[in-house]
């Protein structure tokens, strides 16, 4: 049977922060989430976007949060603000593709720091809100270009040479490393919080801006009619995330997206992800890097020593 937006339980008096929710697959979560009860926190880069996102879903329990995933003091003074609350979902939705090599302040390409560490740290320091509330739950969006993914653990941030798809793929691959440690830490913590993953599919969001003409083509709605089967709408795309957030049969470590060979399109469904994804020793070592990146240590769910290969 498929998911559908019927199959949501009812969200209220929960608390969802959603990234990137001014447009595309996180507006669309925090679209779902509301009409379902939920008080969403639109956590987005532009303050004015988010604030006219939160009008559009005319939603009392929609509200805003200033969060660059690029900057680490803008990711330290989101999480400050969010002290003291509830929060039983993160969704980590916000990411992009960059045509162009680009750092951050840090000097970290732009692509791995804001889909990758940036996430890393929001989550690291919401942990402590999120480990309070029985059945919370971290979701991390990827992508199934993290089939093409591999981790360049010698040249991180492509100082050797920018590939833009292969810093995407890299920094989707790393979404999943991250969402299985995390699931891994928090089961040997014994926690109540559980982490899930979770792709789209292809959807037509504003995720192809900064691409040529022709993807930006392909990705609008009046393309329908040659691209029903490569791409679906954001509605249907966000439906693997907020199965991830909802589904009460969703268990920790598992990968929801749509369904079949190519996962295109499709109503979600638990998934396996690709072999480089499960790598434990890729996971540990991503991990301890982005700790030495960005600085935030999870000391609350802290790594068992690796099974010794003798
Ligand atoms: N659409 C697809 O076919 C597809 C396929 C696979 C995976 N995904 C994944 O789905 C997620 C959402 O993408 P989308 O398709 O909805 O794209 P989108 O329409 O371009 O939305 C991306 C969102 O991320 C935000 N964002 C970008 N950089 C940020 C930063 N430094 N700090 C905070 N927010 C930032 C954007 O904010 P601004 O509007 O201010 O730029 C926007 O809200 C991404 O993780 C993407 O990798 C999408």
């Amino acid at each position: 049977m498929r998911w559908t937006t019927s199959n949501i339980p009812d969200q209220t008096g929960r608390t969802a922060v959603v990234t990137g929710a001014n447009t595309g697959l996180g507006y669309e979560t925090a679209r779902l989430l509301t009409e379902k009860g939920a008080t969403v926190i639109l956590a987005c880069r532009d303050l004015a976007k988010a604030r006219r996102a939160a009008s559009r879903l005319g939603s009392p329990r929609a509200r805003t949060l200033h969060l660059d995933l690029a900057s680490p003091g803008s990711i330290r003074s989101a999480a400050r603000e969010l002290e003291g609350e509830r929060v039983d979902l993160l969704i980590n939705n916000a990411g992009g593709i960059r045509p162009r090599h680009a750092v951050t302040g840090e000097g970290f390409e732009l692509t791995f720091a804001t889909n990758h560490l940036g996430t890393f740290a929001f989550t690291g320091l919401m942990l402590e809100r999120l480990l309070a509330v029985p059945g919370s739950r971290v979701v991390t969006v990827s992508s199934i270009g993290h089939r093409r993914g591999t981790m360049n653990f010698e040249d991180l941030h492509f100082e050797r040479g920018y590939d833009y798809q292969k810093a995407y793929f890299q920094s989707k691959l790393a979404n999943l490393l991250f969402s299985y440690e995390l699931h891994r830490r928090l089961t040997e913590a014994e926690a109540a919080t559980i982490s899930v993953a979770a792709h789209p599919g292809n959807a037509r969001t504003e995720f192809g801006r900064d691409m040529s003409p022709f993807v930006r083509l392909m990705m609008r709605p009046v393309m329908r009619p040659l691209t029903w089967w490569l791409m679906h709408d954001p509605e249907v795309g966000a439906l693997a995330a907020v199965r991830a957030a909802v589904d009460p049969s969703v268990r920790g470590g598992e990968f929801y997206g749509p369904p079949g060979r190519s996962q295109f399109t499709g109503h979600p469904e638990r998934i396996e992800s690709s072999l480089a994804s499960y790598d434990a020793d890729a996971q540990r070592r991503l991990w301890a890097e982005s700790e030495r990146l960005t600085g935030v240590v999870f000391s609350s769910i802290p790594a068992r020593p690796a099974p010794s290969a003798g």
